[in-house]
């Protein structure tokens, strides 16, 4: 007799697990991090938020790829996922959503209940949090509370990269990018137009941030001959653009 098996889904290896140092797309990243650090307040501490002009054009990727190159680099590493729209970061490392930014905004969770650790000692998550029906209203009224959640990472982290939706198609990057360091806009290239890209400036550009430059995603698609094929977890690596 035929037996029938529910198909067992097949578990997606973690980011960390996934991560090569030796790979192509690794080695961008490590360069990009260190073009990044050089560009840091002097401090000793850096918030960097990244965003792109329209959603799928690769944020969370780079962010959760920027903090694992950080961490490898010795640098106490905390990933903040502000993307309460589509977060993804927890998922990317196997980690829980809440609590989490939005359980702190709304006062449910304490400061010290929101870090998640990950395999990594030195890298740390603050996921998305409970589901809101309202992220830009969340963000409005938690703004200070938002600034001061920041202030307070100074102390255990040197540098802090931050998830957020992309800038067209809601205000949520725009409310964050005055209250980081500096702020990274990826672009997929041979995909996203100039006039999409200009006005997604223009948006930062009123928000009052501090752009640290661009990144360009997929540069394979457009430049198929000086890319190599056969990288494994990026088909091309993000180049980086002032
Ligand atoms: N350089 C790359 N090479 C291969 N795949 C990539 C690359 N960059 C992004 N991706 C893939 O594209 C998809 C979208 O990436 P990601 O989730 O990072 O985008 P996003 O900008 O954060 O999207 P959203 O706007 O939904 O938050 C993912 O499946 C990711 O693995
Ligand atoms: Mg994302």
């Amino acid at each position: 007799m035929k037996r029938f098996f529910k198909k067992k889904k097949k578990r997606e290896p973690s980011l960390l697990e996934q991560y090569d140092p030796e790979s192509f797309g690794a080695i961008e990243i490590q360069r990009l991090f260190g073009m990044l650090s050089r560009k840091g307040s002097g401090s000793g501490f850096m918030s960097i938020m990244v965003t792109s002009p329209l959603p799928q054009e690769g944020k969370s990727l780079l962010v959760g790829n920027l903090a694992l190159v950080a961490a490898h680099a010795h640098q106490r590493t905390l990933i903040l996922d502000a993307d309460m729209r589509r977060p993804i970061q927890h998922r990317q490392f196997h980690l829980s959503s809440s609590p989490g930014l939005s359980d702190y905004l709304q006062k449910t969770a304490e400061f010290d209940q929101i870090f998640h650790n990950t395999e990594l000692e030195n890298l740390k998550l603050i996921p998305c949090g409970s589901h809101v029906s309202s992220p830009s209203a969340l963000l409005q009224l938690g703004i200070p509370d938002f600034k001061a959640l920041l202030d307070r990472c100074q102390m255990d982290f040197d540098i802090v990269f931050v998830d957020v939706p992309p800038v067209i198609p809601v205000n949520d990057a725009e409310r964050i990018a005055s209250l980081v360091d500096g702020v990274v806009l990826v672009v997929t290239s041979g995909k996203t137009y100039r006039e999409i890209i200009d006005r997604a400036l223009k948006l930062l550009d009123r928000s009052n941030c501090n752009l640290l430059g661009i990144v360009l995603n997929n540069v394979k698609g457009v430049l198929p001959y000086y890319y190599e094929s056969g990288y494994s977890q990026y088909s091309a690596g993000p180049i980086w653009s002032e």
